[in-house]
């Protein structure tokens, strides 16, 4: 199993271009099954994560192609790939593959929308929480399917006829719950009003690809999203939006080792919170023509308390690597984690590297010690990996992150863009 190697010391200086978003990749991917049209994505990152996609949608009858060739590419950054589900050959999404990602598992939207009906697989993905599916129910409910479950599937089938739109508000705000709820909702008949939506940038990536093929939809990126439903959906051509967490990630790594870095093709807005809480570390972010500059300010880096929310607050998904830096501020800070109830796994591995946390339930106090020394750490999950690759960069001595395969799941070349700016990190292949 590869593990990557780190030693920390080393100032970050040089450009780092900003891949597409894997999580509005997964959707926009899903969305093919809506139509028997071609839908193209560009800027698709080379992830893991999206491979196994690939898998599940070929499963189902998705015809993929990439940059108009059946084989895929192994050497660009971000690719353009063509999805045509002419027909739908198969409705049931197996554990075997759905274990795998809890993205899969939004197959079910559309599967239910356009063929009535779906039997998938409960999801599998990071351990970072109990992650359960209720409010997918509650909301194709709403549509009118009947949803049961048995023996770990689930079982949903819409009512003759198809889906019926319908006014339904969430308990709780989930993105992927909205996704699958306004995917269904394309193709159901009549108007459907979703409340308390996910206001994620991935989600109004989704709508806006989901009008390009001809939906009808309005209010994506406010928390009340509707949606005409329309009969059939066509092809596309559509742009994945830039990683707003691989460039929180990289932002954060140079305010943690220091340096230079321009981040290249990403936008600012994506992530305003994050990149309050980072220059309130001492780093100076700037806006530049193709991204943004990020450069560590001399002196001490600044404790800063942060509560992650859904957008457009603090993103869960960077909560690890924002403790990582805070490992080394001139002060104590606190991290509270609102999204999930198990996602502070990188605690004790950020812990053989020397750092001070103390967790209380949902908060972890982070006294900043002057340096950490780096050490062999297991990843966990794909945030927690790439919070232990930056405390190693801002370590003295040798990292070893063993379990990497979670880090391929979500950031496209780490080793290639941090070594490009001076970083010392290498996989190890056993
Ligand atoms: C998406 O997961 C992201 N994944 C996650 O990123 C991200 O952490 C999360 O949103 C929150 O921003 C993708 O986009 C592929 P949720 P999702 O449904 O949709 C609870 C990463 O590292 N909930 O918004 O699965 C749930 O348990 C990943 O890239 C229910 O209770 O997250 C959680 O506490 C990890 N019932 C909260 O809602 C449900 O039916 C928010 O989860 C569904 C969710």
């Amino acid at each position: 199993m590869d593990r990557i190697r780190v030693v920390g010391g080393n100032p970050l200086n040089g450009i780092i271009p900003i891949s597409g978003a894997k999580n509005a990749a997964l959707p926009l991917m899903i969305a093919s099954l809506l139509t028997s049209d071609t839908l193209t994505l560009e800027n698709v990152p080379h992830l893991a994560d999206v491979e196994q996609l690939m898998r599940i949608l070929g499963n189902h009858g998705v015809d993929v192609s990439v940059n108009g060739r059946r084989e895929r590419q192994s050497d660009a950054y971000s690719r353009t790939i063509h999805f045509t589900c002419r027909t739908i050959v198969d409705t049931l999404a197996p554990y075997e593959l759905v274990s795998k990602m809890r993205a899969s598992f939004w197959v079910i939207g559309p599967l239910l929308a356009r063929e009535g009906q779906a039997r998938v697989s409960l999801p599998g993905g990071c351990a970072i929480g109990t992650r359960p599916v209720d409010l997918f129910i509650e909301g194709l409910e709403a549509l009118g399917a009947s949803m049961d479950i048995d023996g770990g599937y689930i079982n949903a089938t819409a009512p003759k006829g198809g889906l019926v739109g319908a006014h339904y508000t969430f308990p709780k705000v989930s993105v992927g719950a909205t996704h699958v709820m306004m995917m269904a909702a394309t193709l159901a008949r009549g108007t459907t009003v979703i409340g308390n939506a996910a206001r994620e940038p991935e989600v109004v990536d989704l709508a806006n690809c989901l009008i390009a093929m001809g939906a009808k939809i309005e209010g994506a990126g406010t928390a009340t999203i509707t949606i005409e439903g329309v009969t059939t959906l066509s092809g596309a051509r559509h742009r994945v939006l830039p990683d707003r967490i691989e460039t929180g990630t990289y932002a954060m790594a140079v305010a943690a080792a220091g340096g230079d870095v321009v981040l290249e093709g990403t936008d600012a807005g994506l992530l305003e919170t994050a990149l309050d809480a980072i220059r309130n570390s001492g780093a100076e972010i700037t806006v530049t023509p193709t991204g943004l500059r990020v450069v560590r300010k001399p002196g001490p880096i600044h404790p800063v308390d942060i509560v992650t929310e859904p957008f457009p607050g603090f993103p869960t998904d960077l909560q690890a690597q924002f403790m990582a830096l805070m490992t080394r501020a001139d002060g104590v800070s606190h991290v509270k984690e609102t999204i999930f109830e198990n996602r502070f796994m990188h605690v004790q591995e950020l812990a053989r590297l020397g750092a001070k946390i103390t967790l209380s339930g949902q908060s972890a106090t982070i006294e900043g010690v002057p340096r950490l020394r780096g050490a062999p750490v297991m990843a966990t999950d794909l945030r927690a990996s790439v919070s232990l690759v930056i405390a190693g960069l801002a370590a003295e001595g040798e990292t070893v992150v063993s379990r990497v395969y979670h880090l391929d799941r979500g950031f496209e070349r780490l080793e290639e863009k941090l070594t490009r700016c001076g970083a010392v990190v290498e996989r190890i292949t056993d």
